[in-house]
């Protein structure tokens, strides 16, 4: 088995320049991704819409997915398209059922807790899988008559995994890649989703699958040679369904450098200066995450209540600050989880707050994000403990946003796809409530001098293996699959993926197969 971390000596030379200069210079890129950012605003906010709304620009092409409305005339409308200089938007609306069944149910009630490990919350016997597919199905057929024979197609996300295999279905034989931006989980995991094989070889449709880490590519590789009988080649691709499937890590990335000239700009906030009033800039910790069940929110107030415990001296001195807007309403796991953050965060904060200081405060909202680098800025700790993530770009860019000569300490989940890179961070198991807070504690204490040379390491980790970087790579791996030949003496890869890539129309029914 391949080593479990990430090899920079395996990484793919890149085409263009890293900085954001195209890969190639042959045909538009079309991105297809469940949500669309909108280019009408001058600043893009989020990993990836910056990703690739930059690759957009300098290649030129398409952005299709879901407009993020919803309405009954969402089948007879087609696609809302609008120019803004060589890059166009094509959206189009979600019924009242698809918002439920595709968007809530298979993918989020579905998908992302098992992709996450969580099967214990997975929805296995959802019947929002029919109409995943169907969403999928009707996505391809109103982006076909857009497409043109150079196109580069880019896929993404758990959203739109058998996306390509629809596609395929109208003829579309340009190269498409599809990036997951959630970990793959263990094969053993995977295995539970029913008709879980129908599922998977639909991802042979592309050629080429880019992970976050080499953990999940692997556990992908595992699952394609354990439960598909692919054959791994020598090379790392997957010989099935009559076809060779690329397969590598790339780990997405941030703008470092404008991240942190955003969070030198707003170090001083008005707002933050309230704050600083409250609590010194050393001892603020920050937590910065979608109210989300994998981001370990009720394990870190846990742990701020075992440091407050073990060492009392911090009693009215440090305090968390946890922003977690909230995400994906309507569905339990998310009700329950804020349930359970809100108790939890009540519990530590009567126990050891007074009248004028609180261990947690807790905001549940979306903050700017100008205000969030400045507030990384100003916090000496930065706490990314999630229980599974795919990457976690706030591990990013916290390091980002520290100042060189006085930086704050990152302490950072083992379970967070960062963790692969950022070997200099603070390396925690959240499900420890005592070792996250044994951490804190180092963090708070840690010495300048070792604070500088750990930041020094982060720093250089997150501008070289940058934004830019990741979408290079990709690109450049892309373009050197060249398209699918025809299994030699195999099926066409036309009728390879017709008769055996898309799941029958009920998939959701194992006789229909
Ligand atoms: P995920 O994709 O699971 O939400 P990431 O950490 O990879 O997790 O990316 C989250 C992105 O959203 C980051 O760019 C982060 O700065 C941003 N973000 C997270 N919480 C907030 C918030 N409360 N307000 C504004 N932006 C946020
Ligand atoms: O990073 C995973 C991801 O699902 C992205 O695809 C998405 O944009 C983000 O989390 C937020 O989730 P949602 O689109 O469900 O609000």
């Amino acid at each position: 088995m391949a080593s479990l971390k990430f090899d920079r000596s395996r990484a793919v030379p890149m085409r263009g320049d890293g900085q954001g200069q195209p890969a190639s210079k042959t045909g538009r890129l079309v991105i297809v991704s469940n949500r669309v950012a909108d280019l009408s605003k001058g600043n893009l906010a989020g990993g990836l819409a910056v990703a690739v709304g930059e690759a957009l620009k300098s290649s030129g092409g398409l952005w299709f997915g879901w407009s993020g409305a919803r309405s009954a005339e969402a089948h007879s409308k087609g696609p809302n398209i609008q120019t803004f200089g060589n890059v166009s938007t094509a959206t189009v609306d979600l019924t009242e059922k698809e918002f439920e069944d595709y968007y809530l149910g298979f993918s989020n009630r579905c998908l992302w807790p098992l992709f996450h490990y969580r099967l214990d919350l997975a929805e296995l016997h959802t019947t929002g899988q029919a109409t995943y597919f169907e969403v999928n199905k009707r996505f391809a057929a109103e982006v076909a008559p857009l497409i043109q024979t150079d196109d580069t197609i880019w896929v993404h996300d758990y959203h739109l995994i058998p996306f390509a295999a629809h596609l395929r279905q109208k003829q579309v034989t340009n190269r498409i890649g599809f990036f997951l931006h959630i970990p793959f989980p263990a094969p053993e995991l995977f295995s539970a989703l029913p008709h879980h094989r129908d599922f998977a070889k639909t991802f042979f449709a592309y050629d080429l699958v880019g992970f976050q880490t080499v953990r999940d590519r692997e556990n992908f590789a595992r699952y394609a040679e354990e439960y598909l009988n692919c054959r791994r080649l020598n090379d790392g691709r997957l010989r099935g369904f009559g076809r060779t499937l690329r397969i590598e890590a790339f780990p997405i990335g941030i703008d470092a450098e404008s991240f942190a000239a955003e969070a030198e700009k707003n170090a001083r906030a008005p707002e933050l200066r309230a704050l600083a009033r409250e609590v010194e800039s050393e001892r603020l910790i920050v937590g910065v995450d979608r109210l989300d069940y994998s981001k370990g929110l009720p394990e870190r107030v846990r742990a701020m209540g075992s440091l407050l415990e073990k060492w009392p001296n911090y009693i009215g001195k440090v305090q968390l600050l946890q922003i977690a807007p909230p995400t994906r309403e309507g569905v339990q796991a998310y009700d329950e989880i804020r349930s359970e953050l809100e108790r939890i965060t009540g519990e530590v904060n009567g126990r050891y707050g007074d009248f004028v200081w609180s261990p947690v405060r807790y905001v549940n909202r979306p903050v700017p994000r100008a205000m969030l680098a400045g507030l990384f800025r100003r916090s000496r700790v930065g706490l990314v403990t999630p229980l599974r993530d795919g990457m976690n770009l706030v591990a990013k860019e916290y390091v980002a946003a520290q100042d060189p000569a006085d930086p704050g300490v990152l302490v950072l989940s083992q379970f967070a796809g960062a963790a692969e890179q950022m070997e200099e961070a603070l390396m925690v198991n959240p499900h420890d409530p005592a070792e996250t807070a044994t951490a804190i504690r180092r963090a708070l204490e840690m010495p300048l001098g070792e604070r500088r040379a750990r930041h020094k390491a982060l720093w250089n980790q997150i501008v070289s293996e940058s934004v830019g970087w990741w979408r290079e790579r990709f690109l450049a791996v892309l373009h050197e699959t060249n398209g699918q030949p025809a299994t030699p003496g195999g099926p066409s890869t036309r009728n390879a993926l017709r008769s055996e890539a898309v799941p029958h129309e009920q998939s959701s029914d194992p006789t229909a197969r």
